[in-house]
């Protein structure tokens, strides 16, 4: 799957997919990131990507010959790709939404607003808009982060050998919490962990599980 990030602030990324689970799905060659800086489709000299509003109102606006022409560079890399445009006007997304990411294979543009938002008309070259929670950020790239994360971990051979991504929780928007999980030492400041969790009785493990919130 081609992930391509279109920002202003590309080098927020390094980090996120140089580690862990983003990082070796990159190694295995299951996802290939790529950034595309929008600086570089900023016009004129000083690569200007952002103006006034129109109407009035604080703040600047992105312009859309930069957004469109990089979203259009992006497309000629994978015409495929899906394009996802976080913003807090966007349909709050979902797990249901990252299970049908990750399974539609297909490779997604995502685009990282900022200052005080977009020219609307971009949406015209956006697949899909979406809201990461109700709560406002100062840009799209923490939000293309999370939809990143976890689309990629659902990804086949990303989480290698576990069942996790099948028993977790939130498996379809549902908000029941995954169940409690200890590990060694079995007393720990005087906290123990339950007695059916070391008698090695699977049947009664899982139905502790299912029954414990
Ligand atoms: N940009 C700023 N806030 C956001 C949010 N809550 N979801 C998606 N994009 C955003």
């Amino acid at each position: 799957m081609k992930i391509q990030i279109i920002s202003l602030f590309p080098e927020m990324f390094e980090a996120v997919f140089a580690t862990s689970m983003l990082w070796k799905a990159s190694e295995r060659g299951i996802v290939e990131y790529s950034m595309i800086n929008l600086r570089d489709y900023g016009l004129g000299p000083r690569r200007q990507v952002d103006d006034t509003p129109y109407g009035g109102g604080d703040g600047m606006l992105l312009k859309p010959e930069p957004l469109v022409a990089a979203i259009e560079y992006a497309k000629s890399q994978d015409p495929s790709a899906v394009v996802l445009l976080p913003t807090p006007r966007g349909t709050t997304y979902k797990q249901s939404d990252a299970k049908q990411l990750a399974a539609d294979k297909n490779g997604l543009i995502i685009i990282c607003p900022r200052y005080e938002g977009y020219d609307e008309r971009v949406t015209a070259w956006v697949d899909r808009q979406y809201c990461i929670g109700n709560y406002v950020l100062t840009g799209g790239e923490l939000p293309a982060m999370i939809i990143v994360d976890s689309v990629v971990r659902l990804l086949p051979g990303v989480l290698g050998g576990e069942t996790s991504t099948e028993i977790e929780s939130f498996q379809d928007d549902d908000v029941s919490i995954e169940f409690p999980q200890y590990t060694r030492p079995a007393e720990f400041q005087g906290m123990k962990v339950p007695d059916v969790l070391l008698n090695g009785h699977h049947a009664e493990i899982l139905k502790w599980r299912n029954n414990t919130p």
